[in-house]
């Protein structure tokens, strides 16, 4: 009966009292012949299992190596050690797993997060990284947590589509047809009605436009699901899959969509926060230790608990792109010609330049609106200026941009001459328009970015380490 045993995560929280019980875990370290220090996985901690001298077999201590798999079964105990309340008084140790020492990638000494990344699938045994996914796991849930109390419906929307939700021509195809020799059109193009699905499709970049059909009736609805990009940027915020949160609200204009967006983002840290604080003060301390190596002026001025802490208790700045720019055109660095990329009205902001906003001039997260048409999809809700769009993004700090989201066009002559404008086929999105043809309303939602939100959450510097397999260009291993 494998379903006898006590998590560790409970068996520390309860008093020594010479019960009985029965751990599993790995071995993290067995000292002086004596102590293992053996974790589950249900928390940070160890429990220490004392083997007392003389007690087992020489045979079998041996096997006592990093990483072995051990049922032990005996009686808890307070501790004399210091740092722990109880151990664990051995009756009897048996081997799951065994361990060898010599051929075991993870040595028991401080690995670099680039090495860890090609063991990925041992880094969940680290601290670190089983700190980083139970922290993730516990934003996930208290995604729903939030929705469902909101009323909001969770969508699936399908992972293979025909059509590009951004316009931004970053897909990954998806096909069953011979890729050396695919049959051809007369014009030599390949002909995608001899393939799977009768015609192209690929893998999606957003759930949204599904989003928007399921939300003109439902109200209010939220996707969360995987979203694939093929766009070749080896950056540490860029992944090729990524996981994303899209609600979708009708009767909401771009005020409430930025509202909802905030207090999401407050909701779920502080939920972690809350649940996850031993978690989150391990990778705190990670962090301050990671950060004594960079100069003084690189590093953060708040520790990871009070950056959050300060997220949740400080109204997010909000800014309009025009404001944006001329702060940025104001800024030190651009004087100085210290960016690297132009500030214009009309850029794409880069990375240095959102990330100047918020962690330079406002030191806190920004949410940037009515960004110009020119650089947004085709489904943002034109402002009367004639150039601008209901848009939103929220910037964080040492993220960048971690939400993006608009008002939706929801005029149907709008919406047609943008599509035009932008070579979005309105043929090919007949059901994307036909919620405006039918009781067209009012109506906003936003993305956020799951791993950049891991991100912010944990303090990992690189995207990578915040997914357990991240995908990224020339990288698919595991
Ligand atoms: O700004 P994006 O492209 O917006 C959309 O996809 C909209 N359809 C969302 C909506 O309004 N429903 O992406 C949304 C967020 C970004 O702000 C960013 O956090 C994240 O998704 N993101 C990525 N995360 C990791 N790797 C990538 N390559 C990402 N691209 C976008
Ligand atoms: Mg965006």
């Amino acid at each position: 009966m494998f379903n006898q045993r006590i998590k560790i995560r409970d068996l520390l929280k309860s008093e020594p009292e010479n019960q009985q019980v029965t751990v599993m875990g790995w071995v993290r370290s067995f000292r002086n012949n004596q102590f293992i220090a053996l974790n589950d996985g249900s928390c940070n901690a160890n429990i220490q299992v004392v083997a007392e001298l003389g007690k087992f077999d020489e045979s079998l201590l041996k096997r006592f190596t990093i990483s072995a798999a051990l049922k032990v079964t005996g009686t808890v105990i307070p501790s004399l050690g210091k740092g722990q309340k109880l151990e664990l008084k051995a009756e009897t140790i048996e081997v799951l797993g065994d361990s060898d020492p010599e051929e075991y990638k993870l040595q028991p000494k401080k690995h670099s997060l680039e090495f860890l990344r090609e063991i990925a699938h041992l880094r969940f045994r680290t601290n670190t990284f089983a700190a980083i996914f139970r922290i993730r796991h516990a934003l996930a849930f208290a995604i729903h947590k939030f929705f469902n109390e909101r009323g909001f419906v969770y969508l699936h929307t399908p992972i293979i589509t025909a059509s590009d939700a951004e316009g931004a021509g970053e897909m990954f195809r998806v096909t069953t047809l011979p890729i050396d020799n695919p049959p051809r059109n007369e014009d030599g193009s390949v002909n995608f009605k001899e393939d799977f699905f009768g015609r192209a499709t690929n893998l999606t970049v957003s759930g949204q436009l599904e989003g928007e059909l399921a939300a003109t009736a439902l109200g209010e609805i939220y996707t969360f699901g995987p979203t694939f990009r093929a766009e070749n940027s080896n950056t540490p915020r860029h992944l090729a899959e990524f996981w994303m949160i899209e609600p979708e609200m009708a009767f909401c204009d771009l005020e409430d969509n930025m509202d909802l967006a905030e207090a999401f983002i407050k909701y779920i840290i502080r939920y972690v926060m809350e649940h996850n604080s031993e978690d989150l003060e391990f990778l705190a301390q990670r962090l301050a230790e990671e950060e004594k190596q960079l100069p003084q002026d690189k590093r953060s001025e708040l520790g990871l608990i009070e950056k959050l802490k300060f997220v949740v208790d400080n109204p997010f700045e909000r800014i309009t792109y025009t404001e944006a720019i001329d702060i940025l055109l104001q800024s030190t660095p651009y004087k100085k010609k210290k960016f690297l990329y132009p500030v214009e009205w009309g850029i794409d902001m880069q990375s240095e330049h959102e990330r100047y906003l918020v962690e330079k001039h406002f030191k806190k997260p920004v949410i940037v609106t009515n960004y110009p048409a020119k650089i947004k999809a085709f489904y943002m809700r034109q402002n009367e200026d004639g150039k601008t769009v209901a848009a939103m993004d929220i910037l964080a700090p040492g993220i960048g941009e971690i939400v993006g989201g608009s008002q939706r066009e929801e005029r149907m002559d709008k919406l047609e001459q943008r599509m035009k404008e932008m070579n979005v086929s309105t043929e090919e999105l007949w059901w994307y328009l036909d919620t405006r043809r039918f009781g067209t309303v009012p109506h906003a939602g936003f993305g956020l970015g799951f791993e950049r939100m891991v991100q912010f959450v944990t303090g990992m510097s690189n995207i990578r380490d915040a997914i357990p397999f991240p995908r990224t260009p020339k990288n698919a291993e595991f």
